[in-house]
């Protein structure tokens, strides 16, 4: 039996406890599909509602008029949902366990205490002149003060934008323009790995390009106490600032449909886009998702170890499990420091019930034998989670063997950042698990697969992934930019919802998720475009032209291969490769590292112009003999030179 054709039942005992079982499931699912509207009615009374929702559903995927409104009449907080609802019969437990990068420093924080850490922070971003509608841009640490950072924003109607900690300052810069942000919220340093990474410095260099100034203020929380600079009245201490507010602060009253965070994600074109998140449906489907994917049972220690800087991290280290009363625990450090058997020693010193990560942390730590457990025995597990690109069903395995003791459940959940919540993935009292497969949608979800011309496949068939009808967690706007939000998600295939991705689905009915069918790569788990990388490479004085592709890899699911076409005047070196490679890392950010650079006297293009990506794909991956039709090609002896000096890597 080859490994994808394993299949792990459900274990009865766990389906006896479990919130969802196969009857419930089948029956929830069908209701979800017959009657959408009476059944999201009944799911948004999880929320506490200010008005109560009366219209529930109005969405239109018609690419002439998309417009996605849930719950449109309700009003709500987000924040008073995470919080204020949970003091009377929770305030003395905790909310959120932060475990820092160094094995030594944790501390628990009570829903008591972060209710009233959030009323400090959102009266200082009044006083900073800082109110409903505007945009407040988050450059932090793993650290509790970004939760309470997105949920003070939440509480009085700012709009977040966090921006992952690990990009580059001109990437802060963008995204600060991109969405006329009037504060940054940061720190001196993070602590990643027991190394420290200059937020500051990045957020001050960031705010020296044209176009940042409308960013007035800037408040930094004091994490390590290192060497930056000040810049007199822009700059606040965080600390000075924050503790001397009330802790009372009234939750604004927000519309289901007010934004309630922009998240910006790469594409296949163009720089990357913030999708806009709306209140009322987004936490509805987040609260909900989050309990019964996980079937996380009150008082239970979960964890998800994404940065609060990817949708993961927003959905479901913040707002799911906040709003559902759970005790999130949030990692500020990396899987390998001070050790490879970190994340199990942290299990087993939290308790963790379920433990929530990607695939590429998973094949690091299969990387280094079954004995890198060692240090930890992990009995505590439930539940085990995996997001963020396709789990290998040998990488599958070994998660469910060596991290789970052979006893917990796997749940590989298919979503993306425009979803705002899981879309496929298994219930864990609900599905037998095939590894490698996220099996079934999640309820209100309509997955479908089409041919290139957009036909609808039928039964066990392979295509191009869509969803055919809208579900409350889906993003409903490119910020600023609805026509690119048309363009991008619902004109490839009319009616649907494009989600980029390739699947498959079997006879079970279950899906497979292939990868990206269009220009975006996946590199550890990490969402890029290509054209983000090659428009960077391009700005350097000796290329004159650049393709980026990605090609299979080991740990990371897949590398960054680049082919580059030198300027005039410039000769190929190892020197010029490490500037290019330091060029991307400080254009972008560390993770979009090149792997692979091979110097590339002519490129393969179409007659028109166009470069075949296909083809370099194919040598990046080694496939030379699979190359396909070449003679569209306006000179195919390019391609034997590009194989001839194939980059080894
Ligand atoms: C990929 C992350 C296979 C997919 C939540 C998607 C996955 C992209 C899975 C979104 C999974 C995410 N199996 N592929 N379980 N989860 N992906 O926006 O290609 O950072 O389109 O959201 O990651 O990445 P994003």
């Amino acid at each position: 039996m080859t490994e994808q054709q394993k299949v792990h039942p459900v274990s009865d005992d766990f389906a006896a406890k479990a919130w969802i079982d196969k009857e419930k499931y089948q029956a929830l699912y069908q209701q979800s599909l017959d009657d959408p509207e009476g059944f999201w009615a009944e799911q948004a009374k999880r929320l506490d509602w200010i008005q109560a929702p009366t219209k529930i559903k109005h969405t239109s995927f018609d690419s002439h008029n998309v417009d996605i409104r849930w719950f449109e009449d309700g009003t709500l907080n987000a924040s008073a949902n995470c919080l204020d609802r949970h003091l009377a019969t929770r305030g003395d437990q905790t909310a959120i366990i932060w475990e820092g990068d160094d094995p030594n420093e944790s501390k628990h924080v009570s829903y008591r205490e972060l209710h009233a850490q959030t009323c400090q922070l959102a009266n200082a971003l009044k006083e900073l002149g800082i109110g409903k509608g505007d945009v407040v841009t988050l450059y932090m640490p793993m650290i509790p003060e970004a939760a309470v950072a997105m949920l003070a924003c939440a509480r009085i109607g700012a709009v977040h934008s966090v921006v992952f900690g690990g990009f580059s300052p001109d990437a802060v810069a963008q995204r600060v323009i991109g969405a006329d942000s009037k504060l940054v919220i940061t720190a001196d340093e993070s602590v990643r790995g027991g190394k420290q990474v200059p937020l500051k410095d990045n957020v001050d260099a960031a705010l020296t390009r044209p176009g940042t100034e409308v960013c007035e203020k800037v408040l930094v929380v004091k994490r390590t106490g290192g060497e930056i600079e000040w810049k007199d009245g822009r700059d606040v201490w965080y600390h000075e600032l924050v503790d001397k507010q009330s802790s009372d602060c009234q939750p604004e009253e927000m519309n289901a449909e007010d934004p309630l965070f922009i998240l910006y994600t790469s594409g296949s074109t163009g720089a990357p886009k913030g999708l806009k998140h709306t209140t009322g449906g987004y936490l509805t489907y987040a609260s909900l998702t989050h309990q019964y994917v996980f079937d996380y049972q009150d008082g239970e220690v979960y964890w998800c170890t994404a940065d609060v800087g990817w949708v993961t991290g927003h959905s479901y280290i913040v707002y799911g499990p906040l709003a559902n009363g759970a005790t999130t625990l949030m990692f500020e450090g990396v899987p390998s420091y001070p050790s490879h058997g970190r994340m199990g020693e942290i299990v087993d010193k939290h308790n963790v019930a379920i433990l929530y990560t990607a695939p590429t942390a998973i094949r690091a730590l299969m990387a280094h034998g079954d004995n890198v457990m060692d240090s930890s025995k992990r009995d505590s597990l439930r539940v085990l989670g995996s997001v963020g690109e396709p789990i290998n069903p040998e990488a599958w395995e070994w998660f469910y063997r060596v991290i789970g003791n052979s006893k917990c459940p796997i749940v590989d959940t298919w979503w993306q950042t425009e979803t705002g919540g899981i879309l496929i993935s298994p219930l864990p009292g609900a599905m037998d698990l095939k590894p490698g497969s996220a099996t079934l949608p999640f309820f209100g979800v309509m997955p479908a697969l089409v041919d290139n011309e957009g036909n609808l496949l039928e039964g066990a068939a392979e295509g191009n992934l869509v969803i055919l009808d809208s579900w409350p967690g889906q993003a409903r706007s490119i910020w600023g930019n609805h026509e690119r939000f048309i363009q991008t998600y619902f004109s490839t295939y009319q009616g649907m919802y494009f989600t980029g991705d390739g699947c498959r689905r079997d006879e079970d009915g279950y899906y497979w998720i292939t990868g990206r069918v269009d220009d975006v790569l996946n590199v550890s788990g990490h969402r890029m475009g290509t054209a983000e990388i090659e428009s960077s490479l391009v700005a350097h004085e000796s290329v004159a032209e650049a393709a980026v592709v990605g090609f299979p890899h080991d740990i990371k699911g897949q590398g960054i291969y680049i082919y580059v076409t030198l300027a005039d005047g410039y000769e190929p070196s190892d020197e010029l490769k490490k500037e290019l490679t330091q060029w991307v890392r400080k254009d972008i950010g560390p993770i979009a590292s090149p792997d692979v650079i091979q110097w590339a006297p002519g490129l393969p293009k179409t007659r028109s112009g166009k470069i075949m990506r296909r083809i370099l794909r194919k040598i990046a991956a080694n496939e030379c003999d699979g190359l396909g039709d070449t003679s569209t090609l306006a000179d195919p002896s390019v391609v034997d030179e590009l194989i001839e000096n194939r980059a080894s890597r």
